[in-house]
């Protein structure tokens, strides 16, 4: 099984992805509900968290991990990849190779929880493939309760994307990176309010491409993986707010497993 977590439900974002990119894989999901969210959370805290996470996952049968929440991959990873011997996919990376694929483009926005934006990590590895690149990074914490509540369409959603995304816009970049799970969510209304001519790059997208790729490279990892299309939905609190997101995400009934911590 490919074992993918994240704090809450944003990392649906990924495992509907993942499921148009790898139709066969089994997939198993840990969405950390009692805890979320990570992203107000000091980095010792969600390092704790995100251990847990992972064995948890693990416990139960996944071959690889696929970190799907931002904060997690910005300031998890490393302390993942040293205690497990599995592959480990953070979620940052393949957004990163994308961004500085583009010769022409330079200047480049981020948006995330405030530990993503503050662990500056997407800027760290832009610049150092592309030291010519401008990165610049807005926090935007008020975007993840309002996915949750579902106000994906609303009008205050609206405008609160259009405040956060202004200073962007005066430094007038040219690639928007969503460094938040929950993000492509409101890729629409992002698109509108930053302006058509800015590349978005959706790190769900470009995370089950990588997937993609490194199965297809690698197939001893990929032998251990079963392929019967099978998902698992794993939750460390079941709520009827998270049980409507994730059918409103993957367009699917879900059922949800509790699992205690
Ligand atoms: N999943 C988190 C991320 O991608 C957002 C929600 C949270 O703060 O836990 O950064």
């Amino acid at each position: 099984m490919i074992g993918v977590f994240d704090s809450g439900i944003g990392g649906l974002t990924v495992v509907r992805a993942l499921r148009r990119h790898l139709p066969d894989y089994d997939i198993i999901y840990f969405g950390d509900t009692a805890r979320t969210p990570y992203g107000t959370k000091s980095p010792e805290t969600v390092v704790r968290y995100a251990v847990e996470d992972a064995e948890t996952l693990l416990q139960k049968g996944a071959r690889m991990l696929v970190v799907a929440c931002n904060t997690a991959s910005s300031t998890a990873t490393g302390a993942l990849r040293e205690r497990f011997d599995v592959p480990i996919f953070d979620v940052i990376s393949p957004a990163v190779t994308m961004a500085v694929s583009d010769p022409k483009r330079t200047r480049v926005g981020v948006i995330g929880t405030r530990a993503t934006v503050n662990s500056r990590i997407y800027e760290d590895k832009i610049k150092a493939i592309r030291p010519d690149m401008k990165v610049y990074g807005q926090p935007c914490p008020l975007l993840v309760p309002l996915v949750e509540e579902g106000w994906l369409k609303k009008g205050e959603t609206r405008k609160i994307v259009k405040k956060y995304l202004h200073p962007l816009k005066l430094k007038q970049i040219e690639i928007l990176i969503l460094g938040c799970t929950h993000y492509p969510l409101l890729k629409d209304i992002i698109q509108v309010k930053i302006g058509k001519r800015v590349k978005i790059i959706d790190s769900s997208e470009t995370m089950a491409d990588s997937v993609k790729d490194f199965l297809h490279h690698n197939p001893n990892v990929d032998g251990r993986l079963n392929k019967n299309g099978a998902c698992r939905f794993c939750v460390s609190d079941v709520t009827e707010q998270f049980q409507k997101i994730a059918e409103t995400i993957l367009k699917t009934a879900v059922t949800l497993e509790h699992i205690k911590l």
